[in-house]
C-alpha cells in the first residue's frame, strides 16, 4: 500500500530541504539555489546543490539527487520507509496506517529499544553491589558521578545470563536480543544465547538523535582483548559514528577535538571539552571526516603520541583535508594521551597545549624537515620544493606568506622567490584539481548510467531525446497532456526511461501530482540520482514548447531508425496542433 499523496505533499511541504539538509551541510545562499560541500562525496569545491522549488537537491560532482526522503534514505542509511518516519518524527506529523513490509524497520525499533533497555541496566548495575567494582574502577580513573550519569555509564556483570534474563523479563526475543549483539548463540546449543558483554565497563555510544546505538566494554585489568565493541547490526556502523558527537555537536566551538579513545573523550568532556569526539574500535575513515565536517569547521586532532597515533594523525590529516576543514595538531609530549596528560597535568596545562598547536601545515613542514637533509644543498632544493608545494595548497595568502616567511628565515633563501615558487605550483594544482573533479564525475556519472539505463548507450540520441523530455515534463507537467497525445509510451526506445514515462502519464491521467517526491517510492537512490540528472539538464536548457516538441521529433525519427514496429510520424500539421496545446495550456 503506498502512501496517500496528500500525507506525502504535507511530509514535503513541512519538511522544506534547506532545513532538513541543514543539520548535514552547510551551504550558502546562491540566487535561488544554495550550495554546499556534498556530504555524499569528498570534495573541496561546492557542487552540492539545493532546489527549493522543487525541493530537492543535486550534486554536479558524484550526481546524487533526489527530492527530500532520498537525501534521508542516503544520509541516515534508511530504507524508503523508514525515512518517511524519520521526517514525520522531525516535525511531527502522524505516519498514516500503512501495510508495506516493515518487518526490517520494526526490528530497527526494537535493537534501539534493547539498547535503550540494556544501558539503563548496565547504569543500575553499576550502583548495586554487584557493579562495585565497576563504580571503584571509575573513580580510580577519577570520574566524577556526574560524569558518569551525563555518559550514562555503566557496568556489565560477570555472569552469561544476567542480561539475556533481564531482557527476557522486558519481553525481547533471543533474535531481537542476536541482533542487536547483546547476546550470541552457542554454537553446540544454538537454542541458548549468552552475555556478550561480561565483567567489562560499559560506555554506550549515543548518537546525534539520542538514541544508544552500540556499546563499548572495557576490562578492569589488564587482561586481553581490552575493548568490545558492538559489531554493524543494523542500526550501527562503526565507520561512520563517533562517540560523544551527540554532546560535542551543540558546543558552540566550531571546532571538534578528535582523539582515539572512549576514556580521552570522556576525560576531556570532564575537563570542559564538551568537543572531544572519537571513532570507535576502528580507524579514521572519509566517512568519519565528512560527518565531523557537517557539525565544525575546524578539527583539532589529539591523537596518542606513539607511532600507531602518528600514523593515525597522517591519516586523518589526509581525509580532512578533502573536506575542507581547518587543520590543528596538538602534539602530548612524553608519550601519553589526553587522558593521561589531563590526569597530571591538570584542564588548564591542556588548554595551553590546545592554544599552542599547530596547523596541520606546520606539522607537515616539521616532518618533512625530518625527511630531508637540510645540511646538504640537495636536501635543502627538495625541502624547499615539498614544502612549496605543501604551501600552495593553502587557500589563505596570510598563512602562505608567514611560511613563506619562516622558511625564507631557516634555509636563507629570500621570501619573493618562495612565494614565487608557491604561485606557480598553486596555479598547477588547481588545474590538477578541477581536471581531477570533473574526471571523477564524469566516471561516477558514466557509471550511473551503465547501471540504471544500460540501453543508453547504444542509443545515444534517442535515450539524450528521451531524457531531456522527461526532464522537461517533471518540471512542466502542463505539457504531459499534449506530448501523451502524440508519443505513445511504446516509442520510447530505452526502457527505463519509457517505464518513466508510463508511470508519469499514470498519475497525470489520474489527475495526481508530478513532483519528485513521489517517484521517490517507486525509485531507489540511485536510480533517483538518475532522474535527478534529467531534471537538471531539464532546468540547464530550454524550456519551451518547441523544445519539447523537438524531443518528440527526435524520438519518433529514432524509432523508425531502428525500424521497430512502424511509429506514428508527425505531420506539419500535427506539431503545430501539439505546439498550440502546449501553449495553450500554459496560459
Ligand atoms: N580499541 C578497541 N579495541 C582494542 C583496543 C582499542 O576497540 N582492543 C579502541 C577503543 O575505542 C579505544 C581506542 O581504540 O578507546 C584507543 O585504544 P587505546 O589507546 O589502547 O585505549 P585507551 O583509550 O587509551 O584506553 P585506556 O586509557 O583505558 O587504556
Ligand atoms: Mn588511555
Amino acid at each position: 500500500m503506498p502512501l496517500p499523496d496528500s500525507f506525502l505533499q504535507e511530509l514535503v511541504n513541512r519538511n522544506p530541504i534547506e532545513d532538513v539538509a541543514s543539520s548535514y551541510v552547510r551551504t550558502k545562499q546562491r540566487g535561488r539555489t544554495s550550495v554546499g560541500l556534498c556530504p555524499f562525496h569528498g570534495e573541496k569545491t561546492p557542487s552540492f546543490t539545493l532546489y527549493p522549488e522543487t525541493n530537492s537537491f543535486y550534486c554536479f560532482g558524484c550526481g546524487a539527487g533526489g527530492d527530500v526522503i532520498t537525501f534521508i534514505k542516503k544520509i541516515e542509511n534508511l530504507s524508503y520507509i523508514d525515512a518517511v518516519r524519520f521526517l514525520s518524527d522531525r516535525v511531527g506529523i502522524k505516519m498514516p496506517d500503512d501495510k508495506t513490509d516493515d518487518t526490517v524497520s520494526k526490528l530497527r525499533m526494537r535493537i534501539l529499544e534493547a539498547n535503550r533497555d540494556a544501558a539503563r541496566f548496565f547504569n543500575q548495575t553499576l550502583y548495586s553491589p554487584e557493579g562495585r567494582v565497576g563504580l571503584e574502577y571509575y573513580y580510580s580513573r577519577g570520574y566524577t558521578d556526574q560524569t558518569i550519569r551525563r555518559f550514562g555509564l555503566g557496568y556489565a556483570p560477570d555472569s552469561y545470563y544476567t542480561l539475556v534474563n533481564e531482557m527476557h523479563k522486558l519481553g525481547y526475543k533471543d533474535e531481537e536480543l542476536v541482533a542487536a549483539f547483546l547476546t550470541y548463540r552457542s554454537k553446540k546449543s544454538p537454542d541458548k544465547v549468552y552475555d556478550i558483554f561480561r565483567n567489562r565497563v560499559i560506555i554506550p555510544i549515543i548518537n546525534v538523535h539520542g538514541n544508544v546505538i552500540a556499546f563499548g566494554g572495557r576490562v578492569l585489568d589488564d587482561s586481553k582483548p581490552k575493548y568490545l565493541n558492538t559489531s554493524d547490526t543494523l542500526v550501527y556502523k562503526k565507520t561512520n559514528g563517533l562517540f560523544a558527537l551527540n554532546f560535542a555537536k551543540s558546543s558552540k566551538d566550531n571546532s571538534l577535538i578528535l582523539c582515539e579513545g572512549y576514556m580521552d573523550v570522556i576525560a576531556l568532556h570532564q575537563a570542559g571539552f564538551t568537543n572531544a569526539v572519537a571513532a570507535l574500535g576502528t580507524s579514521f575513515t572519509e566517512e568519519h571526516a565528512r560527518l565531523a565536517a557537517r557539525y565544525a569547521n575546524e578539527a583539532i586532532l589529539v591523537f596518542d603520541s606513539d607511532a600507531a597515533g602518528q600514523k593515525g594523525t597522517r591519516r586523518a590529516i589526509a581525509l580532512l583535508r578533502q573536506t575542507g576543514m581547518h587543520i590543528r595538531i596538538v602534539n602530548i609530549p612524553g608519550g601519553k594521551d589526553p587522558d593521561d596528560f589531563i590526569k597530571l597535568y591538570g584542564a588548564d596545562r591542556f588548554k595551553l597545549l590546545l592554544d599552542r598547536s599547530s596547523n596541520d601545515i606546520e606539522y607537515q613542514l616539521i616532518e618533512l624537515a625530518r625527511l630531508h637533509p637540510l645540511d646538504t644543498a640537495d636536501g635543502r632544493v627538495s625541502y624547499l620544493r615539498e614544502a612549496s608545494i605543501l604551501l600552495s595548497r593553502l587557500s589563505s595568502p596570510i598563512e602562505r606568506d608567514v611560511y613563506a616567511g619562516r622558511l625564507s628565515a631557516e634555509l636563507s633563501v629570500s621570501k619573493d622567490a618562495i612565494l614565487e615558487q608557491v604561485e606557480r605550483y598553486k596555479k598547477s594544482d588547481i588545474r590538477k584539481y578541477k581536471k581531477m573533479e570533473l574526471s571523477q564525475a564524469v566516471r561516477s556519472s558514466e557509471d550511473m548510467v551503465k547501471k540504471i539505463n544500460p540501453q543508453a548507450g547504444s542509443n545515444i540520441r534517442a535515450s539524450h531525446a528521451e531524457e531531456g523530455l522527461l526532464g522537461l515534463l517533471i518540471l512542466h507537467p502542463d505539457y504531459i497532456t499534449a506530448v501523451s497525445e502524440r508519443l505513445p509510451p511504446d516509442t520510447m526506445i530505452t526502457d527505463f526511461n519509457r517505464k518513466l514515462y508510463e508511470y508519469l502519464l499514470k498519475r497525470h491521467e489520474q489527475g495526481l501530482i508530478i513532483e519528485l517526491v513521489f517517484l521517490s517510492a517507486e525509485y531507489d537512490a540511485d536510480e533517483m540520482a538518475y532522474i535527478s540528472r534529467m531534471v537538471q539538464k531539464a532546468r540547464e536548457g530550454i524550456h519551451s514548447p518547441e523544445q519539447a516538441v523537438e524531443y518528440v521529433n527526435v524520438i519518433h525519427n529514432e524509432h523508425k531508425l531502428l525500424g521497430l514496429n512502424d511509429p506514428e510520424q508527425l505531420s506539419d500539421d500535427k506539431i503545430k496542433e501539439m505546439l498550440d496545446a502546449m501553449r495553450a495550456q500554459k496560459k
